[in-house]
Formats: C-alpha cells, sequence, structure tokens
C-alpha cells in the first residue's frame, strides 16, 4: 500500500547501486595511459573554464569540495553520473548502432531476475498499484527475421515511482523479469503503469537540483534490454504519450521515437506494442 511505503532514502539508493555497479564494470575499459589522458585533460580545461566564465569564488570552490564529498560518502555518484552524463555516452554510442534506438540504462538494473515465456506477468505483489498494462511485440534483426529465444529483460518503477532492490519495503524481484521470445520472436508482457521517477531529494543530487532551481522528474518509463545470440544488445526504455515531463527528464533521456501511447481495451488494460531490430554483433 502507498500508505505504508517509506520513501528510499539517497543513501539507501546511492549506496545500493554503487555495490552493483562496481561489481559489473571493474576493469572492463582498458583505456590507454595516451587516452586517459586526452579525456581528462579534456574534462579539467571545461572544469578551468567555466571557474573564469563565472569568476567562482573561494567559498564557493569550498563548497563545491564539500558536496562532492558528500556525494561519494552516500553513494551518489551513479545516480548523479547516469542523470547528467549518461545521456551523452549513449548519443556517442548511438552514432555507430543501427536497429532500435537505445537510451540511458539508469543506475537501477539488477541482472539474473527471473526467465519468464513470452506471454507472461512480472512478478508483483498481491496488492500492485497501478493501471494493468500489457507491452507486446516482436523481436527481429535488421532484415525482419524473427528472433526466437530472444530475452527482453524488463524493470521498471512501481506505482508510486520506486524500483524493488532500492527501495525498503518492496520485495526483491517486484516488477522485474527476463522474457524470453516464442518461436515467432513475440513476447506479450502484463505488468501495471508505473509513475513518474523523482531523483531522491534528500540527498546531494538533490540538493544540487533544488540550488540550481531545476526539477527532479523523469517522465514515467519502462527500462529494456533486448538480447540474443550473435545479436549486439540494445538498452533502451520506453515512455507513455502525454505523460508528465517527458519534455523536460532531467536526465534528458528521452527520444521521439521511444514513446508509446497504450489504448485501453474496454476492460481497463492499456495495451501496446513496440517491435525491436538488432543488429548482428
Ligand atoms: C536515474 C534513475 C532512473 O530511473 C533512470 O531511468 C535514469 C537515471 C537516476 O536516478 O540516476
Ligand atoms: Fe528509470
Amino acid at each position: 500500500m502507498t500508505t505504508m511505503q517509506e520513501s528510499p532514502t539517497a543513501a539507501g539508493s546511492g549506496a545500493n547501486a554503487s555495490q552493483n555497479f562496481k561489481a559489473k564494470v571493474r576493469d572492463e575499459a582498458g583505456t590507454s595511459p595516451d587516452r586517459v589522458s586526452a579525456v581528462v585533460t579534456a574534462v579539467l580545461q571545461g572544469v578551468h573554464a567555466a571557474i573564469k566564465e563565472h569568476n567562482v569564488t573561494y567559498p564557493e570552490f569550498q563548497a563545491a569540495k564539500a558536496w562532492l564529498m558528500e556525494v561519494g560518502e552516500v553513494g551518489e555518484w551513479p545516480l548523479f553520473m547516469d542523470v547528467f552524463v549518461e545521456h551523452v555516452i549513449e548519443e556517442v554510442a548511438a552514432q555507430s548502432q543501427r536497429g532500435t534506438l537505445g537510451t540511458i540504462e539508469g543506475p537501477y538494473y539488477l541482472p539474473d531476475q527471473v526467465r519468464l515465456e513470452a506471454s507472461c506477468e512480472l512478478p508483483h505483489r498481491p496488492e500492485e498499484e497501478g493501471a494493468p498494462l500489457v507491452l507486446s511485440g516482436q523481436v527481429r534483426d535488421l532484415d525482419g527475421t524473427p528472433l526466437a529465444g530472444a530475452e527482453v529483460d524488463i524493470w521498471h518503477a512501481d506505482a508510486d515511482g520506486y524500483y524493488s532492490g532500492f527501495a525498503p519495503d518492496l520485495p526483491a524481484g517486484n516488477l522485474r523479469g527476463v522474457v524470453v521470445t516464442d518461436a515467432e520472436g513475440r513476447f506479450a508482457i502484463r505488468t501495471v503503469q508505473p509513475a513518474p521517477y523523482q531523483i531522491p531529494t534528500d540527498g546531494p543530487t538533490g540538493k544540487l537540483i533544488e540550488a540550481a532551481g531545476w526539477h527532479p522528474w523523469r517522465p514515467a518509463h519502462l527500462h529494456l534490454m533486448v538480447r540474443a545470440d550473435g545479436y549486439r544488445t540494445i538498452t533502451t526504455q520506453l515512455y507513455f504519450a502525454g505523460g508528465d515531463w517527458l519534455d523536460s527528464d532531467v536526465a534528458e533521456a528521452t527520444k521521439p521515437e521511444l514513446i508509446l501511447d497504450p489504448v485501453d481495451d474496454g476492460t481497463g488494460t492499456r495495451r501496446t506494442s513496440y517491435d525491436f531490430e538488432l543488429e548482428p554483433a
């Protein structure tokens, strides 16, 4: 029930995200010293230029250091980086990709969730709130050949905007699953409508957003990772036509091609479809 749920703290969300992330990516980048030097020099030059352009003062510099320390102490770096930086990393990656458009992964992916048949319902609480939603579609390669046995790994926030694994009181695996496509590459996933997501307002990222007079919202979305043997995995999100914050996503991760427009089938269930096209790996 909504009323029973405590707000997840920024510290709680951030710390979980940190542990998961470090275990996954350690040592994978393999960046050469020349490249480290080139990229870090450019980043520092950007910081130096901002300081000069805005005549940043000593008190502001010290306040920035204290803020940076706090982001680390409460484990909010993954959250901060995915909100304010990941969309440009994704934009660069997208230049060499074909097929369905990707967008940011965000900090709340968890691997190894329950495997589900092509026609399925995501794990949920007995009284899960939110309008029933069915997402169906087909996974194909770029030539239109259906991909049987592809994985549609889906995760999303609940009707209060919270993700299982990162909020107190949500059962493990809630609203998460790895859906395996049928012989025709099709899937049909029953779940509930997620709410817009708000960056935790009690931590340093939230405080920065408030101090700058921005808003902390992302439009409601489904996260998806679609994979098949021999194909490039697509990491993307699907949004909802007419939803709040579509035009001002704090994470700048919306794309017009990724907006669903579900239709009520007359029983209160909203149905929509989306097909995924994967390019060869
Ligand atoms: C963040 C949260 C999300 O749900 C998302 O999709 C992207 C970023 C974040 O808090 O960083
Ligand atoms: Fe999200």
